[in-house]
């Protein structure tokens, strides 16, 4: 096979650029999402559980994987979360509504990645909240320290985005499906692209 073969043959496949192979699809990136005013004030709750009491409200197991744009894991990263509780109150002192905050939840959490870029969280479903009805969860990507990302996760089954995210294109990337898994459990899945 010739030159002129070979890179035909690899522009077919999209497995050449310049002298560096890559994967045929190159997956876009997590866009960046609001970090919003209630990011904890507390030190981080380094657990990924969130619920540390018998829940009173719909559990969410959320999971997901951390990648690069090639689909490569990324071990090690750190993913921090932040939310609303059911009743759509945040733990933070800006938040109304400090003195009624569940007991038995933390609000906040952080799971780091495992070799396969995986981590998972056991939370509540978000509630909505009067400025922002979209229901959403608030995270960072942190990767040896250092933020790489911020941005939300939003549920088609809640709604989605409601137009809260930066584009249209955007809440495509940052939404995913809420499944119900029995009467108090619903699981999501996200793929976070850095
Ligand atoms: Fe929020």
């Amino acid at each position: 096979m010739n030159r002129r073969k070979i890179v035909q043959t690899a522009a077919a496949t999209g497995l050449l650029v310049g002298t560096a192979m890559v994967p045929a699809s190159q997956r876009k990136k997590t866009p960046r999402d609001f970090t919003g005013p209630f990011y904890p004030v507390d030190p981080r709750n380094r657990t990924n559980d969130l619920i540390s009491g018998t829940p009173r409200s719909e559990v969410l197991h959320l999971s997901g994987r951390v990648l690069a744009p090639n689909g490569a894991p990324f071990e090690g990263a750190l993913v921090d979360i932040w939310q609303a509780d059911p009743e759509g109150r945040y733990k933070h002192p800006r938040d109304r509504g400090q003195d009624r905050l569940l007991e038995e939840f933390l609000y906040s959490g952080e799971a780091a990645t495992d070799a396969c870029g995986e981590f998972a969280f056991r939370t509540y479903v978000p509630g909505r909240y009067g400025s922002r009805p979209a229901q959403h969860i608030h995270y960072k990507v942190w990767v040896q320290g250092r933020e790489v990302l911020t941005s939300q996760v939003y549920f088609d089954e809640l709604g989605g985005d409601r137009g809260f995210a930066r584009s249209s294109e955007a809440a495509a990337l940052q939404t995913v499906r809420l499944v119900q898994v029995d009467d108090d459990n619903v699981r999501a899945s996200i793929d976070i692209v850095i």
